[in-house]
C-alpha cells in the first residue's frame, strides 16, 4: 500500500494525464473562498474533493482500502468486495472496482431513498436493502457485510470505520497536496468527520510536516458524541440533537479516528441552521454547489479563522457536491419540515425553487 500510494501521489503531481478511473482520483484544486475570507479577515480554501472522478472525499478511502486489500494479497483478478454504506463510499467502491474488475457487493439499510439504490446498481453493485437495525443487532448492515464476506474466497469486507488504510489513503494524498498547495503556509485544519479518515490522515501529514505548528480540529454535527469525547479528553461521550447533515457525525471512536484523537486541538458542534444556511451563501458568493457536510466543513473553518485571527490560513474539505442532496436541499416543503426554513436569509430564499 505505501510504496503504490506514494507512487500515484508522485505521478500526479507531475503529469498532466492519468491512467484511467484511479488515476483521476485526487490531486484536487484548493479553492480561496474569497467572500468568506474578505468577511472574515482569515484566509479560508477549501479543498474540492467533489472534482473526484466518483464525486466525492470517499473516492481515495474507496481506493485506499481496495489498494491495500491487493497489495496484502487478500484480493486477486476477479474478487469481490463488500461494504456496509448508504452512501459516497458505495458509490466510489464501485467505481473503483468496475475499474478494477472486481465484483462489489453493498449492504444498506432499506431506509434509504430509492434513488440511492438505484445509483449504486447503476454503477454495476449488487445492492442488499436490509432492516434498518441498530448496530448492537447482529442483522444490522454492517454486519451482514462482513458475514457476507467471511470465509468467502477472494472476497474482502473494506470495512471503512475500523480499517485504517482509509486514513491512510488521506496521510498519502490529501495531506502532502494541502501542503504543497499551502506552500506549507497553513495554521489549521479543520472538517467533521464519519469514519474518521480524512481528519486523521490529513492531521497526522499536516502535523508531521509542520513539525507540530499545523493546529488540527474537528467540526461535528448535532447528535454526535465526538465534541463532548475530545474536550472532556476523552471522558465524555454525550450526545443531543440530531442533524440534516450526511456521513458525518460518530457515536465512538474509530479505529481510523482511534490512530490521530490524541493529537486534535479542539473540537466544536456547528448548528444544522448555520450550515443549511452557509449551502445557500456559497453558491450565492462564490458560485459552489456543495453537500451539508461540505458546508458545516466552511462555516466551522470560518470561525476558525475568526479565533486564530486575520492573516491566519485555514483549510477544510469540500466533501461532496449538492447534486445528491438536491430534492431536499432547495425543497421549501422539507426545509419547513426540518423547521430551517428560517435559516435562509430573505436574500438567499430564491434559490429555494423546489416546492
Ligand atoms: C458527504 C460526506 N462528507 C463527509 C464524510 C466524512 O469523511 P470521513 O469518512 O473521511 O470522515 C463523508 C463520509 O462518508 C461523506 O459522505
Amino acid at each position: 500500500m505505501l510504496a503504490a500510494a506514494r507512487g500515484l501521489s508522485q505521478r500526479r503531481f507531475s503529469s498532466t494525464t492519468v491512467d484511467g478511473f484511479t488515476g483521476a482520483v485526487g490531486s484536487t484544486p484548493l479553492i480561496y473562498l474569497k467572500h468568506l475570507s474578505e468577511k472574515t479577515g482569515a484566509r479560508i480554501f477549501g479543498k474540492a474533493e467533489f472534482q473526484n472522478p466518483g464525486g466525492s472525499v470517499k473516492d481515495r478511502a474507496a481506493l485506499g482500502v481496495v489498494r491495500d486489500a491487493e497489495e496484502r494479497g487478500l484480493l486477486q483478478a476477479g474478487g469481490t468486495v463488500v461494504e456496509g454504506t448508504a452512501g459516497n463510499t458505495g458509490i466510489g467502491l464501485a467505481h473503483v472496482c468496475r475499474a478494477r474488475g472486481y465484483k462489489c457487493v453493498i449492504f444498506m439499510p432499506n431506509t434509504q431513498s430509492q434513488e440511492k439504490i438505484d445509483l449504486l446498481r447503476m454503477l454495476g453493485a449488487e445492492v442488499h436493502a436490509v432492516p434498518a437495525v441498530a448496530y448492537e443487532n447482529p442483522a444490522n448492515y454492517n454486519h451482514q457485510a462482513r458475514d457476507y464476506a467471511k470465509d468467502q474466497p477472494n472476497t474482502i469486507w473494506t470495512n471503512q470505520f475500523d480499517n485504517t488504510a482509509n486514513a491512510n489513503a488521506h496521510y498519502l494524498t490529501t495531506g502532502p497536496e494541502i501542503w504543497e498547495q499551502t506552500q506549507g503556509k497553513i495554521d489549521a485544519f479543520i472538517c467533521a468527520t464519519g469514519t474518521g479518515g480524512t481528519l486523521a490522515g490529513v492531521g497526522k501529514a499536516l502535523k508531521e510536516k509542520s513539525e507540530g505548528k499545523t493546529q488540527v480540529w474537528l467540526a461535528d454535527p448535532p447528535g454526535s458524541v465526538l465534541t463532548s469525547y475530545i474536550n472532556s479528553g476523552g471522558k465524555l461521550v454525550e450526545r443531543s440533537g440530531s442533524s440534516i447533515t450526511e456521513g458525518i457525525g460518530q457515536g465512538r471512536i474509530t479505529d481510523n479516528l482511534q490512530t490521530f484523537v490524541k493529537d486534535l486541538d479542539g473540537a466544536f458542534t456547528v448548528p444544522d441552521e448555520k450550515s443549511i444556511e452557509m449551502v445557500y451563501e456559497l453558491l450565492d458568493t462564490e458560485g459552489l454547489y456543495i453537500g451539508a457536510s461540505s458546508a458545516l466543513n466552511v462555516v466551522a473553518a470560518a470561525e476558525l479563522g475568526l479565533k486564530l485571527g486575520k492573516g491566519s490560513t485555514i483549510v477544510t474539505i469540500l466533501c461532496d457536491g449538492a447534486y445528491r442532496y438536491q430534492s431536499r436541499l432547495f425543497s421549501k416543503k422539507w426545509l419547513q419540515s426540518k423547521g430551517l426554513e428560517g435559516a435562509i436569509p430573505g436574500h438567499l430564499k430564491k434559490y429555494a425553487v423546489l416546492d
